[in-house]
């Protein structure tokens, strides 16, 4: 399905719009061109080359191996394929924390040499000032709040976030602070529900929440995970839309029983 001839390019500005109407903004993570383009085509908000490019893509069991050059190789390919959603990219971990001038460095590299529309950055208070400088680049910045995957170390687990009240006051805090910076929205990561309505409802500028509720101003999902492509990860707040490992397992089986059946390929797929 092809729904891009009705819509118009998604901008930040019709991002804000949809916050205003309570349109609900949908956010896929894409990697490569040839999903991104089905996600595109399909009527898809917003395309983020997150960083889960390391554990997906690559298989690494964090997001922290993943280097600049590898973000920017993903989005060039998601770029190329996005007629009308927007793209963020994730700035990596190491590429913007040492100050503000790394953060503008890298968000420039990215859009320069990518095409991306916007940046992704993990962290409250203490990236506010790189937040500031890259947003005066022209370069608009996401926001990720809650379960923040870069900082695992010290989190020292995957799980829920916010959970006591000091933490839950700390996150209200930041997500005021990352719209006074200049973030255009902000991602809330695997927090309570209750907590990103409070949040959504204090802020002008949109949440994307992922494992944080329904009453966020938008939803994001990992593409392997909602399509079902890997069956040992099923934490509670993804719901399989399709079960693509199953699916791909019975085709490649089929296709080795032909091939070693001398099945395939017939006369009719023969030159
Ligand atoms: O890297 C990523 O995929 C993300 C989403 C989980 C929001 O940051």
């Amino acid at each position: 399905m092809n729904t891009n001839t009705n819509r118009k390019k998604v901008t930040t500005k019709v991002l804000k719009e949809k916050k205003a109407t309570g349109e609900i903004i949908s956010m896929l993570t894409a990697y490569d061109y040839t999903f991104a383009k089905i996600f595109d085509r399909a009527g898809i908000d917003i395309l983020l080359v997150g960083d889960s490019a390391a554990n997906v893509f690559s298989g690494f069991s964090t997001t922290l191996p993943i280097t600049l050059e590898q973000m920017i190789y993903h989005a060039g390919a998601v770029v190329k394929a996005s007629e009308k959603s927007m793209v963020v990219v994730d700035l990596p971990f190491g590429s913007y924390q040492v100050n503000e001038n790394d953060a503008v460095y890298s968000a420039i590299r990215i859009v320069k040499e990518s095409g991306a529309n916007a940046v992704k950055m993990e962290g409250g208070e203490e990236i506010t000032a790189s937040v500031k400088k890259v947003v005066t680049t022209g370069i608009p910045v996401m926001g990720h709040l809650g379960l923040t995957p870069q900082s695992i170390n010290q989190l020292g687990s995957y799980e829920v976030q916010a959970t006591n009240q000091t933490a839950h006051d700390t996150l209200i805090k930041d997500a005021l602070l990352l719209q006074e910076a200049g973030c255009f929205a902000i991602v809330l990561e695997k927090i309570p529900a209750k907590l990103a309505k409070e949040v959504t409802g204090k802020l002008s500028i949109p949440t994307i929440g992922i494992g944080a509720g329904n009453e966020c101003d938008g939803q994001v999902l990992v593409m392997h995970d909602m399509l079902g492509l890997n069956p040992d990860f099923n934490p509670k707040f993804v719901r399989k839309y399709i079960d693509l490992n199953h699916l791909i397992s019975e085709a490649v089986s089929q296709y080795i029983f032909d091939v070693t059946h001398k099945i395939f390929p017939d006369n009719s797929e023969s030159y």
